[in-house]
């Protein structure tokens, strides 16, 4: 065989055998009505039960391929980010069939973008799950249609989380061309709106505390537009407002962004909340800006242990903050060590840039688009948009937003 020929053949080679059945589920009668079935329909998959999805996430990824995965999404606050996160880990041909309660047309259309290959409502019917279970393959939705998240989030205050997701944002938009989403999650505090010179606009953190409000129309009312391609979403809470936000409402949030961006780019406070959980499930790249201090050390490595345990279908950029300055005393070389990875792009110390963009109110690659740290800017952008952009490519066919 020649070596073009061994080459075409890998592909299928290299196709995994699926075997078995995982189900997650929530209540007795179900699981009965489910082993039951699968006895009745002669399947040779085992049937196997999880707790969580995070467990049999975990399993995927440590080498199991089932067949099909079952999710009881009845009791879950982020239906959408479980479904994406199960279809990134188990990729395009594992059958995902996802169980509830509420009988929508819309709703079942949500999920099949979302990446679930059918949506059937309990009490589960042996026609309905006979269907979903057949031996045919998977349709690939592999969130067919839907942007790219992608969280920034600093090891520490103040390393210049927000200036780099911004000027990634700017970016992906302006120089790639591609519609962009920036979404502002630290509600009293966050600055996005100040560093691109505008209006936070209101509307996000009643909708957050609403999440019946959400839907296309809204997101289109509530986003403020920089540009063509760039629109953000942010908030200034009031000091007195305690928002209670629902993650179910962030999960709503993010599917409705997706829907309409090829890339939806979020600066997440440090705070640990269910919020923060929900966004890490949905993102598909997770940039974690490092301060090279004892302190940025060890919150890195916590970090990435959240990542790995909780959002395992993402992968994580490790990118060296600029802003750390005098801060930065661990060694290149032994922080690397300690993560056990080398960083991924390393944003130079630029008081003078950093300064320019501030004052004018523009990305840092706008105001000062010669120096050191715009061009590292754009490498990590290049770095982020490996990988997905093939998808986003595709996705434009989707007519992303017209406004
Ligand atoms: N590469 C850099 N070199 C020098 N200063 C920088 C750099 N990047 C950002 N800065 C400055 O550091 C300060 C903090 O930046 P930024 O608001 O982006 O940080 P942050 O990590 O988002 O902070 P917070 O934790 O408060 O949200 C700003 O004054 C910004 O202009
Ligand atoms: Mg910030």
């Amino acid at each position: 065989m020649s070596a073009a020929a061994a080459v075409a053949e890998k592909p299928s080679a290299l196709k995994v055998e699926r075997v078995g059945v995982i189900a997650i589920l929530q209540d007795q009668p179900t699981l009965e009505r489910i082993q039951a079935i699968v006895r009745e329909l002669h399947l040779d998959d085992e049937l196997s039960l999880e707790a969580t999805l995070d467990a049999a996430l975990r399993r995927m990824r440590e080498g199991e391929n089932p067949r099909v995965l079952i999710i009881d999404l009845s009791d879950s606050a982020a239906p959408i980010a479980e479904l994406s996160a199960a279809r990134t880990v188990g990729g395009d041909d594992i059958k995902i069939v996802a169980l509830g309660v509420v009988n929508d047309v819309a709703l079942f259309r949500d999920l099949l973008a979302a990446g679930a290959t059918d949506y059937v409502v309990k009490p589960v019917s042996r026609e309905a799950l006979a269907a979903a279970l057949e031996k045919r393959s998977a349709t690939a939705t592999a969130g067919g249609g839907l942007g790219q998240v992608i969280a920034f989030i600093g090891s520490r205050g103040g390393v210049g989380t927000t200036m780099t997701a911004v000027s990634c944002a700017w970016i992906l938009s302006e120089k790639h061309n591609e519609p962009t989403a920036l979404l502002d999650l630290d509600l009293h505090f966050g600055t996005v709106a100040l560093k691109l010179d505008t209006d936070p606009g209101s509307g996000l953190s009643d909708a957050l505390e609403q999440p019946s409000r959400i839907d296309s129309l809204f997101v289109e009312r509530a986003m403020v537009k920089v540009s063509e391609n760039l629109r953000i979403l942010a908030a200034e809470a009031a000091m007195t407002q305690s928002l209670a936000v629902d993650p179910g409402a962030i999960d709503v949030l993010l599917y409705e962004l997706r829907r309409k961006f090829a890339w939806v780019v979020v600066d997440l406070p440090r705070w640990v909340t269910p919020t923060q959980r929900v966004v890490l499930g949905a993102a598909s790249r997770v940039v974690v800006l490092c301060e090279r201090s004892l302190a940025g050390l060890r919150d890195t490595i916590r970090l990435q242990t959240l990542l790995r345990e909780h959002a395992p279908q993402t992968s994580l950029l490790m990118v060296e903050a600029g802003a750390s300055g005098e801060r930065a005393t661990v060694a290149k070389g032994e922080f690397e060590k300690a993560v056990g990875k080398s960083l991924d792009a390393a944003l130079p110390y630029d008081a003078k840039s950093a300064g320019a963009a501030t004052n004018a109110g523009q990305p840092l690659p706008l105001a000062a688009p010669r120096s050191a740290v715009a061009r590292e800017l754009e490498k990590l952008v290049a770095a982020v948009a490996a990988g997905p952009a093939e998808k986003t490519k595709k996705r434009k066919i989707f007519g992303l937003v017209k406004w």
